[in-house]
């Protein structure tokens, strides 16, 4: 039988999560709610006054004026919210499913402007206001700053919500500050689903809001950008940066004992916690981290037969009908590997390391659907599937004498 893959990040609601937030009642609320309601409304004409270059919503025309943060944004997931894994499923998916094709959109490229088909009373049709350049921009800065073509934003560093350029005036008639920018319930829309959203085990597939919300980090007031925009950088660096891992982390790897002789059983613990992560380590079904174990003889080879391993994900089926385990760690919790081995000669060493595939879960899903026919979207799932593979990093390795 044909097994009938679910798109990943399947069956997604556009309500929002802010009808629930507390989010204070400074007015924040309210903006969220008309920010991120979803989708986005067409930008509509731009003021008479703007330039073409005011006018544009295009990643490159920010960059021209904002040139860090365009910088940074290019070579964030956010830009590439739209890549082959995405585009590759989408070419299919627009003839055969339109409507589920612009549910996608919704978080992987949310203006307006980006949905080349609109549905309108159930009936879908060509979008209007589509606008060929912006497809395969993934998450642009207009998503977040722009709304009727009015420019949003944080607050100034020193806390003040004037605008530099006066209204009615260039650059793009000033900016229109809020504190909503600095709030965890921003980044919410699309790392959260709503509660009636797609759930296994009673879970939601993307619950990362909420997991924020339940931790000591939502306590002490430590927001999504304070962890992924620090200096307000626009990197969002999460599970494929090694380093943005270790940050998270605290790993030790300790010897029973300082000293085994050949033949006793030698004992040591491998123990990673999750000391400054914000949510589940890691927080989607899609990665794996894998701890492991071994032995190695003096060349550094690995002995056969002693390898242990433990894996720390939430592992779900391909075509998400159901969970098979959720071992990650809630911010404060440990996963220990206590590897218990005989010494078998001196000179041995155990090795043990800490090993993340950010994709772990895409691997399967490109290789599945490539097996059962990708049509037009071939080309882009190969070259997913080829990312996806490569993505596997060490976080932590080491070699302990045992003798
Ligand atoms: C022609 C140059 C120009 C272009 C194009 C432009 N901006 Fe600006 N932008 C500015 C200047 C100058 C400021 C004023 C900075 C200030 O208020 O201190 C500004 C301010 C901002 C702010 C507030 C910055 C702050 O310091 O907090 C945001 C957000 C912003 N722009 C977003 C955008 C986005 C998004 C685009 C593209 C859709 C864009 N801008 C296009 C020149 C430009
Ligand atoms: C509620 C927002 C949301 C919706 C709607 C959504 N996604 Fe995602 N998607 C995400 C987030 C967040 C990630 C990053 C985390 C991850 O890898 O699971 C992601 C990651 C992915 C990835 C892996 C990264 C990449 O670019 O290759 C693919 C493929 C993907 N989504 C496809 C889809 C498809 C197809 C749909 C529509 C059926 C969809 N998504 C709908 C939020 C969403
Ligand atoms: C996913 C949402 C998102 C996207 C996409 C995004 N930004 Fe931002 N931007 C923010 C948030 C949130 C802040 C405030 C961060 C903070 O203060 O911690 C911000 C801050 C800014 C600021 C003020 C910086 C400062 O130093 O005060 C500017 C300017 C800006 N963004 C421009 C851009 C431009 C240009 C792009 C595209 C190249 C872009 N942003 C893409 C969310 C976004
Ligand atoms: C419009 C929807 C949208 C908004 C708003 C948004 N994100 Fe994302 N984000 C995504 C999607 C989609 C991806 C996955 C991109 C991909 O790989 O295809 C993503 C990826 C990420 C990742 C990288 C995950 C990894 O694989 O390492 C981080 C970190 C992140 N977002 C943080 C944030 C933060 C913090 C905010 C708020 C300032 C935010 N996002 C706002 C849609 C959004
Ligand atoms: C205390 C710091 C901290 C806070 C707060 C935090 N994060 Fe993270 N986040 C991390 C670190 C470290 C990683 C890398 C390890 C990992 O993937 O869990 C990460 C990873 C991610 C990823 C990568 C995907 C994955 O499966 O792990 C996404 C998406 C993300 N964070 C989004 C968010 C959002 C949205 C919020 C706010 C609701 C948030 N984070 C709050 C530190 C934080």
């Amino acid at each position: 039988m044909r097994l009938r893959l679910r798109a990943a990040c399947a069956a997604v609601t556009s309500a929002v999560l802010l009808g629930t937030a507390a989010v204070g009642a400074d007015g924040v609320q309210d903006f969220l709610r008309r920010h991120w309601r979803l989708p986005l409304a067409p930008q509509g004409p731009p003021p008479a006054s703007f330039s073409s270059l005011e006018a544009s919503l295009h990643p490159d025309a920010c960059g021209t004026c904002h040139p860090t943060q365009y910088a940074d944004w290019r070579e964030s997931t956010h830009a590439a919210a739209t890549g082959p894994g995405v585009e590759g499923q989408l070419v299919e998916m627009l003839q055969t499913d339109p409507q589920s094709a612009i549910g996608c959109l919704v978080c992987h490229g949310p203006l307006a402007e980006q949905a080349p088909l609109i549905v309108r009373d159930g009936e879908t049709r060509q979008n209007p206001d589509y606008d060929a350049a912006l497809r395969g921009k993934g998450v642009p800065c207009a998503a977040c700053h722009v709304r009727g073509h009015e420019r949003f934003g944080p607050p100034r560093r020193d806390g003040s919500l004037a605008s530099a350029a006066p209204r009615e005036t260039p650059p793009h008639n000033g900016v229109t500050r809020t504190p909503a920018f600095l709030r965890a319930e921003f980044c919410g829309g699309c790392h959260q689903f709503a509660p009636d959203g797609f759930a296994l085990n009673g879970k939601l597939l993307e619950n990362t809001y909420n997991e924020w919300k339940a931790s000591r980090f939502a306590r002490a007031g430590v927001q999504c950008q304070d962890c992924h925009m620090p200096e307000r950088r626009h990197r969002w660096r999460g599970i494929h940066d090694a380093d943005m891992v270790r940050s998270g982390l605290t790993i030790t790897a300790r010897p029973g004992a300082a000293r085994y002789r050949a033949g006793d059983v030698a004992v040591v613990t491998l123990r990673v916690t999750s000391t400054r992560i914000g949510h589940a380590f890691p927080t989607y079904v899609t990665p794996r981290v894998v701890l492991s174990a071994e032995l190695v003889d003096e060349t550094g080879l690995a002995i056969a037969g002693s390898r242990q391993e433990k894996i720390v994900g939430r592992e779900v089926a391909l075509d998400l009908s159901r969970e098979v385990f959720d071992t990650r760690l809630r911010p404060g919790q440990s996963a220990i590997l206590t590897f218990r081995v005989k010494v078998p000669s001196a000179g041995t060493r155990a090795r043990l390391a800490v090993v993340v595939e950010p994709d772990a879960f895409y691997v399967g899903f490109f290789e599945t659907l490539l097996r059962q026919g990708a049509g037009a979207g071939e080309p882009d799932i190969r070259k997913a599937l080829d990312t996806a593979r490569r993505s596997r990093f060490v976080v932590f390795e080491r070699e302990i004498p045992l003798s």
